[in-house]
């Protein structure tokens, strides 16, 4: 009989670089230990994983980088309790336990051709920069691509250099605004729904992906249902208390899905089934 993976066993990855992103987030680079294990480490974005601190537990975080980086891959983690806190205490050549690759990922051969909105919210830029790295790897592939993030304030502005790429990329429309300026800030101030009027969009061709506070979630799905965009081509994700993160311990239910298994990762039309 086949050997069937322990679904519930970490495997060790090691740090093998963090980066400061922002005075309460940081970005880990991650390599399994193993490099066997490495290479036949198969993910796509949207999907997550469980990390474990040793000692402390595990909590779920989604990928913030694309499979196509093969040589490791990046988590960028807000510190907002005991878990997370202690990984921002840890550096390069520290261990962790991982499981995963978990839950379902974002559309992407079915949405080929087809132009590509991405709205990210503060902490939920990550997942969504897996997929754009993705979809920027494979260009050719997509129609145009317009990425619309909002953050609190400047400095709380994720990925600082590579915005800065996006900006002057000739293939990718990018625009950014802050809730709240700063001294030296001379862009846009408001909430991303403003933005939407600065994007030219064009809903029929369109589909659009959302990652961030549920608030902010919200709105713009009123805003893209009321441009006309279908309930099947707004794509985004449900954050839930998680425990096994496999469909087992019934923490992440929602109405008969598990957030876990089932998504995070669902459209507007079955978001909408669910949580009437
Ligand atoms: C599928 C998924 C992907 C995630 N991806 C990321 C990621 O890429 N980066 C990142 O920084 N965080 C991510 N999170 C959230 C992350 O799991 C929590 O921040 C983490 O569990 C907090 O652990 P802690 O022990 O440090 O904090 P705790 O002490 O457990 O919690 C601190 C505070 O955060 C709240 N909190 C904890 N977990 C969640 C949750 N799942 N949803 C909403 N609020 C929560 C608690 O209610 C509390 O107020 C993700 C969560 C899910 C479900
Ligand atoms: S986290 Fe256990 S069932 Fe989803």
């Amino acid at each position: 009989m086949e050997k069937r993976p322990n679904i519930y066993l970490p495997e060790i990855a090691r740090i093998v670089e963090v980066r400061d992103e922002t005075p309460d987030t940081k970005t880990f680079v991650f390599r399994f230990r193993d490099d066997q294990f490495h290479d036949s480490f198969a993910w796509r974005p949207g999907q997550f994983v469980e990390l474990s601190v040793f000692g402390l537990g595990e909590a779920p975080f989604g990928f913030a980088s694309s499979p196509t980086r093969k040589e490791s891959f990046d988590i960028t983690i807000r510190a907002v309790g005991a878990l997370t806190r202690a990984l921002h205490a840890m550096g390069t050549g520290d261990e962790v336990g991982i499981r995963g690759p978990l839950g379902n990922h974002f559309p992407f051969d079915d949405v080929q051709g087809r132009n590509i909105l991405f709205i990210g919210g503060g902490i939920g830029l990550p997942p969504l920069r897996s997929l754009i790295h993705n979809m920027l790897d494979e260009r050719d592939k997509f129609g145009e691509i317009t990425i619309l993030y909002g953050a609190r304030t400047p400095t709380d502005l994720v990925y600082k250099e590579e915005l800065k790429e996006w900006e002057q990329r000739s293939d990718v429309k990018f625009i950014v605004t802050v809730d709240r300026s700063e001294p030296g800030w001379e862009g846009n101030v408001g909430l991303v729904p403003m933005l939407f009027s600065k994007a030219d969009i064009k809903p029929d061709g369109t589909t659009a992906y959302i990652c961030g506070p549920p608030v902010m979630i919200r709105f713009v799905i009123q805003d893209l249902v009321s441009m006309g965009f279908a309930e099947e081509n707004i794509i985004s994700t449900l954050e839930r208390h998680m425990k096994c993160g496999v469909g087992k311990c019934n923490h992440c239910c929602i109405g008969h899905k598990y957030v876990c298994r089932d998504g995070p990762v669902f459209s507007y039309k079955q978001m909408k089934g669910l949580l009437e």
